[in-house]
């Protein structure tokens, strides 16, 4: 148990040893957020304890019921009655040692209320709510009592009763899918949903933004949302072990926060930091050694299927490769390289014998230690791929021999993969409770050894990189390998700018932009009927853009290096920042467009991406962001006849002083973007 949990569960030990206070007369109890708008009622309503939301006038969340159904104690949440709550403020600014911002402002009121069965057996049950500017949050937490020790939860009674049909948009949970949240978004209704996925972002008539998702899940299971046919309502559904648990655990016990982030406009949910405020502070005390970076690797050629991952005349991960991509990665600033398919278990069908992987046994024509010795005297991090195929067991079971391998050469990067479900025979649904405990132990293993991780099919982000600094990036999502399997698969020109907006709240993706040789004309592994569907749909200006646009503390110039070779346009990738001081969303619809500035960490220097759907647009931004004086701005447009669908490939490379005061017309092809670097006029 963390020390912050134990420190809670102390709180609440104590207000459960106290006598039933006037609060307990009381019929419901408000919490507002420090400016007000944003208002938490809890309430005992027919016995069940309620909670409801609103922003100002308008009500989010009508009253929604709290509680649980154990598998063998019944329900908890019926026949309750306020015994006890308490209240407290706080306003605290913390620092991130990276990230979309440097500095979070946590400031709120909390709210906590603990309940009791009114008929035996008495149990008890406290929610603590929080009251943000940015949103709310509340959780649950389970005090030791005689009645309540070791305990399966089956379902958790959390329900969001939206007070309207608000605009969804969602991709599908519970999909017995090799590649769980690698889905296409969908828009519409609440009341059309099945089980969706969280964040989900909705937008209601009167314009309030709207994202329900959770933070701080350590020992718990990750929560879909399940819609109930024709309702508003939504119900918490948690990932299910094996054996049809969905949590184990014994009191004291917390859950994670179930958070719903609010907003007037698009433009003011991002950067989305409400689940870094409810997690605990770093564990890691010199973070000195965490560092943000550029990279490539050997990948992209596997996934457009000129190289293999397994041995043989076209395998991609040899010495002489590695030692090519190093070298292309210190002669243009990358930080480091990845390196997929280095070790043995890739022959044969990997994805359903993830028993067969050793993470510490090179194939013969990989020598580990001379590519890793070869990496550290250029100051790059080589960053070794940990594909498990779902077979926890096995990894597990390797973990501290392997990173101490890793450590003794002097890597401090690995990549972890979880290509299954859990359908195939080491699976697990990746959102559940077992999941969530072996990611855990990764990061802090890792963190013991000195190494970052980039999760890929990962458990979803609830904010742990405040406490675990060296979990840098994961996927969970659709990202650029589907680019490269062409056909139907390719993700859709408006796929950017709904991950802006949704799967982007929950934290850093490694989507892996930088494709420039968009003009493939045969897939990897998906079926292309034309050699326009083979394409990524996407011009080049906009490859540059998701640098700024789609935030990770790794941004990976994923195309093979001899597609850069005499590009004039990875002048932006080299030059690109990726850890900021600070994070403007300047202009943004879902679904259509984005238009983000990103002041560089420490540096007079900023960053600007505008991307676009399938439409061409021409958006106009004030400058008013950018400090005093004069400042260069090197833009990256897209260039005279470009589409994505016939003519991805030209950018217009241009450079003008600009102020302040200037509004800049940035126009984008269909399915084009816009990339801009501003740095100081001498
Ligand atoms: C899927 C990951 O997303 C991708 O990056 C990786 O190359 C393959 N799995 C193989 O591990
Ligand atoms: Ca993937």
């Amino acid at each position: 148990m963390s020390v912050m949990h134990a420190r809670r569960l102390a709180a609440l030990s104590f207000l459960v040893a106290v006598a039933p206070v006037a609060a307990a007369q009381a019929q419901s109890l408000r919490v507002a957020s420090p400016d007000g708008r944003n208002v938490v009622t809890l309430a005992i309503d027919r016995g069940m304890l309620t909670y409801a939301v609103a922003r100002g006038p308008v009500q989010v969340v009508r009253p929604s019921r709290l509680g649980f159904r154990f598998r063998t104690e019944g329900v908890l949440g019926e026949g309750l009655r306020l015994v006890d709550s308490a209240r407290t403020t706080r306003d605290t600014t913390f620092t991130l040692p990276w990230g979309e911002v440097a500095r979070v402002h946590d400031r709120h009121a909390e709210l906590r209320v603990v309940v009791e069965e009114t008929r035996p057996p008495g149990r008890r049950f406290g929610v603590v709510v929080r009251a943000f500017d940015d949103g709310i949050a509340f959780r649950y937490e389970l005090p030791a009592q005689p009645n309540l020790g070791d305990f399966e939860i089956i379902d958790e009674l959390t329900e969001f009763v939206m007070a309207e049909d608000a605009k969804a948009w969602w991709i599908p949970a519970n999909v017995p899918s090799p590649d769980r949240q690698e889905m296409l978004w969908s828009s519409g209704p609440v009341s059309k949903l099945d089980t969706v996925h969280t964040p989900l972002t909705m937008q209601m008539t009167t314009g309030t933004q709207v994202v329900i998702h959770e933070a701080d899940l350590v020992d718990y299971a990750g929560m879909y949302l399940a819609g109930r046919s024709e309702g508003r309502t939504l119900r918490a559904s948690l990932a299910k072990w094996k054996d049809g648990a969905a949590v184990k655990g014994r009191t004291p016990f917390v859950s994670p926060w179930r958070t719903i982030q609010l907003a007037d406009r698009p433009e003011q949910l991002a950067p989305s930091l409400l689940t870094l405020k409810l997690n605990p502070p770093s564990r890691i005390a010199d973070t000195r050694w965490i560092r943000p970076m550029k990279y490539n690797g050997i990948w992209w050629a596997m996934h457009v299927n000129t190289a293999t991952w397994s041995s043989g005349p076209r395998h991609g991960a040899t010495t002489a490769n590695t030692k090519r991509h190093l070298d292309f990665a210190a002669a243009n600033g990358l930080g480091g390289t990845l390196v997929e398919g280095w070790n043995v278990g890739w022959d044969g069908d990997w994805t359903k014998a993830g028993d067969k992987f050793s993470f510490t046994q090179a194939y013969p024509d990989y020598d580990l230690p001379g590519v890793a010795a070869h990496a550290k005297a250029k100051g790059l991090s080589l960053i070794v791929h940990n594909e498990t195929s779902t077979f926890i067991e096995n990894y597990e079971r390797q973990l501290d021999s392997a990173f101490a391998l890793y450590q003794r050469l002097g890597v401090t990067a690995i990549k972890t993969g979880y290509v299954g479900d859990t359908t195939s025979p080491g699976g697990h649904a990746h959102q559940s409770q077992y999941m969530v405990r072996h990611h855990r132990r990764v990061i802090e293993t890792a963190a013991r050894y000195g190494i970052t991780v980039d999760m890929h099919e990962p458990i979803k982000d609830t904010g742990e990189r405040r406490t675990w600094p060296n979990m840098l990036a994961r996927e969970g999502a659709r990202g650029q390998e589907f680019n490269a399997w062409g056909g139907e698969g390719g993700n859709p020109p408006e796929h950017e700018t709904i991950l802006f907006f949704t799967r982007m709240l929950a934290g850093p993706m490694d989507f892996t932009p930088g494709i420039f040789n968009l003009l493939l004309t045969r897939s990897g592994t998906g079926v292309a009927r034309t050699p326009e569907d083979a394409r990524p749909r996407t011009t080049l200006a906009k490859q540059l853009a998701l640098y700024v646009v789609l935030y990770s503390p790794l941004q990976m110039a994923a195309d093979l290096p001899e597609n850069y070779e005499g590009q004039p346009a990875f002048r932006f990738i080299r030059d690109v920042a990726v850890d900021w001081d600070t994070t403007v969303v300047l202009h943004g619809r879902i679904g259509d467009d984005v238009v983000v500035a990103r002041k560089a960490k420490g540096k007079d220097e900023w960053f600007l991406g505008a991307i676009t759907d399938e439409e061409a647009r021409t958006i106009e931004v004030p400058l008013s962001f950018l400090g005093g004086g004069s400042w260069v701005a090197e833009t990256y447009a897209d260039g005279p006849g470009a589409d994505w669908r016939s003519n991805p490939l030209p950018v217009a490379i241009t450079s003008r002083t600009v102020t302040r005061a200037v509004t800049l017309r940035i126009a984008m092809a269909p399915g084009g973007g816009q990339a801009i670097r501003f740095r100081r006029a001498r």
